[in-house]
């Protein structure tokens, strides 16, 4: 009997072993294991879904009405606490120089999630312009417009709830 028991357990052992070391060389198992396990385990525990934890997080930390500080409290929670689907701080560091170079006067972003790379195009339009932001999943718009609120930037941004391809119904809602 304890033959069998010490293979079990060394079998498992070894079996957690790979799955930890595919995890942290490899992109597609990381996104995996956080997606399907660590999500799901942080869901249950706190009660609340990943954008409502970065969204408390932001209320938590960021200065009201500072989109910058926003913006580094996302970058600071989703580098030390959980990933998320955000564009992040460098390819953002390039998305602010493309609207820095082009100063365009409307913007349409496809896909708002949380807000963050909206808050990152936003805070560097030139006056008067604006971006309107569409987002498919309620839940993410809801969590987008009080993260955008907190980051004092719902006046210069235009969210709307819905898909950007049309099945039957060309309404969008606003949030
Ligand atoms: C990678 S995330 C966007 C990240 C965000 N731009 C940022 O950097 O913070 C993609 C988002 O697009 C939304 N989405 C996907 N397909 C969509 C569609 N056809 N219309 C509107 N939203 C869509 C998803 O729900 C998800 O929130």
């Amino acid at each position: 009997m304890l033959p069998i028991l010490l293979a079990v357990c060394m079998g498992a052992l070894t079996l957690l072993l790979f799955v930890v070391w595919r995890v942290r060389t490899d992109g597609t198992w990381a996104l995996w294991w956080h997606d399907n396990y660590l999500e799901r385990l942080r869901d249950f525990t706190s009660g609340k879904s990943r954008p409502m934890r970065i969204l408390q997080y932001v209320q938590n930390t960021a200065v009201q009405g500072d989109a910058n500080s926003v913006i580094s409290a996302v970058d600071s929670y989703c580098a030390n606490v959980e990933w998320a689907m955000n564009v992040g701080d460098k390819k953002g560091e390039i998305l602010d120089a493309v609207v820095l170079d082009v100063r365009p006067r409307w913007v349409l972003e496809l896909g708002t999630y949380c807000g963050y790379s909206t808050m990152r195009i936003a805070r560097l339009l030139p006056p008067g312009a604006r971006l309107i932001t569409l987002e498919m999943n309620h839940h993410y718009a809801q969590v987008a417009k009080q993260i955008l609120g907190h980051a004092g930037l719902d006046s210069q941004v235009d969210l709307l709830v819905g898909a950007s391809f049309c099945s039957h119904s060309s309404a969008e809602e606003e949030v």
